[in-house]
């Protein structure tokens, strides 16, 4: 325990030393650049990397199928599209997430209709899901936040009873697990994310998974121009575009994919241990580990911080850490459902409008509202492939935090006052 000086108020901070950086590449990745480049085999159609990096991890992740994309917002369209999704058929997506889980929907001329998240797990809560389901709704896209994946056992559920396709939203979760079954193998489709900030990057990127044949064949044709395999080359089937993901990412991801699994040992590890220290500090919420997540990919470590009973509030505690040489958010401002492209409707030229649910302001997800407003904190996963010592760095720096709340509060009714 460290008692001294906030480093924010002139103290010494607990670390100067940077975090790992992200990404990680070396030699491996160099290699297959080359080969790619001097092969001038550059497109995925004409090469081996993407195809080989497509069949490698739809292996890792339980599925049969792989189809290598431009990026993850374009894969949750593709998969939508894919399904069957109708101008005006409602999809439930969490209000906690990335703007692309909904901006997909809304691409694909379908109504987002949002739900709440559990307050401990982040996640899509099923009641909620339960609740929001009317005769029009047709998907269901559980994001694993954090890199843990959602009730699965509650919305597959769900989705039996409803008929409908649930597309899990995997753009956190490369190698994470749900009672052992590989992320993205346990929807009826899955999509992953490959952009620079992801466990497995290639600046851009993304993939979809699935173990049906007839979709995997849907997805195939879309993200190639509407082509089919019997089909001539300039013959198109279904309105599409190309969305392929080109040979340099592909080589790229293959090196990537040799590290994945030491890696996401290491966060799952790391997490873990964090959680567990942080978990000691009153007024603190790390991520609740649901029982069924047998592996975390700790895209991201969340927490809850409640300002009263931890002593300080979450702005002053960010700031705080950030001095002490911890990098950290407050992860989104604003719950999806109140952003201006939902709240005014900005659709251009897309069609959603049956849906009274399209009136977002009459939408209420209390535990999204509080925890972007006041309390949470995101810490990025770069921290937790270093070592057991760097996770101790930060547990420090929460101690040092606490120890110091009074003196934090002041600070920051100060800076209010401004
Ligand atoms: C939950 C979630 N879904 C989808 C995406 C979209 O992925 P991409 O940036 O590759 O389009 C992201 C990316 O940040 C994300 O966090």
């Amino acid at each position: 325990m460290n008692l001294t000086k906030l480093a924010l108020l002139g103290g010494k901070p607990v670390r100067t030393q940077p975090f790992t950086a992200w990404p990680i590449y070396g030699k491996p990745e160099e290699k297959r650049l080359l080969r790619t480049l001097h092969s001038g085999k550059w497109g995925k159609l004409n090469g081996p990397e993407v195809a080989g990096f497509e069949n490698r991890f739809a292996t890792m992740h339980g599925c049969k199928h792989g189809i290598g994309v431009v990026n993850g917002t374009v894969s949750l369209r593709i998969a939508l599209l894919a399904a069957g999704i109708r101008a005006e058929d409602e999809v439930i997506v969490p209000t906690y997430t990335f703007f692309s889980t909904a901006s997909a929907v809304v691409e694909a001329n379908a109504v987002p209709v949002f739900v709440d998240i559990d307050l401990d797990t982040f996640n899509l809560d099923p009641k909620a899901v339960a609740a929001a389901i009317t005769p029009r709704t047709r998907a269901i896209i559980p994001v694993h936040f954090a890199g843990q994946p959602a009730n699965m056992s509650a919305i597959m559920a769900l989705a039996r009873k409803h008929k409908l396709v649930v597309i899990e939203d995997a753009a956190h979760a490369h190698g994470a697990s749900y009672r052992n079954q590989p992320a993205g193998s346990i929807g009826h489709m899955a999509s992953f994310s490959f952009q620079s900030s992801k466990n497995l990057t290639s600046g851009e990127g993304g993939l979809l998974t699935t173990n049906d044949d007839k979709l995997a064949e849907a997805c195939r044709s879309i993200h190639n121009c509407g082509r089919i395999p019997t089909g001539i080359w300039y013959e198109h089937h279904v309105i599409s575009g190309n969305y392929r993901l080109g040979e340099f990412q592909g080589a790229v991801l293959n090196a990537q994919l040799d590290r994945l699994e030491t890696q996401t040992k290491t966060r799952n590890r790391n997490g873990q241990y964090l959680a567990s220290r942080l978990a000691q500090l009153p007024g603190l919420h790390p991520q609740k580990r649901d029982a069924d997540c047998t592996r975390h990919s700790y895209h991201l470590f969340m927490m809850r911080v409640e300002g009263d009973a931890f002593g300080a509030p979450r702005g002053a505690v960010i700031k705080a850490l950030q001095a002490e040489g911890i990098p950290c958010s407050g992860g989104y401002g604003l719950s999806l459902h109140h952003q201006p492209l939902f709240r005014n409707q900005a659709f251009g030229p897309y069609l959603p409008k049956a849906s009274t649910k399209l009136n977002y302001q009459k939408t209420h997800c209390p535990n999204s509202d509080l925890i972007c407003r006041e309390q949470c904190i995101w810490l990025e996963h770069g921290i937790f492939l270093g070592s057991r010592s760097d996770i101790d760095d930060v547990t420090h720096a929460f101690e040092k935090i606490h120890e110091n709340r009074e003196a934090l509060t002041g600070w920051s009714k100060k800076q209010s006052a401004k």
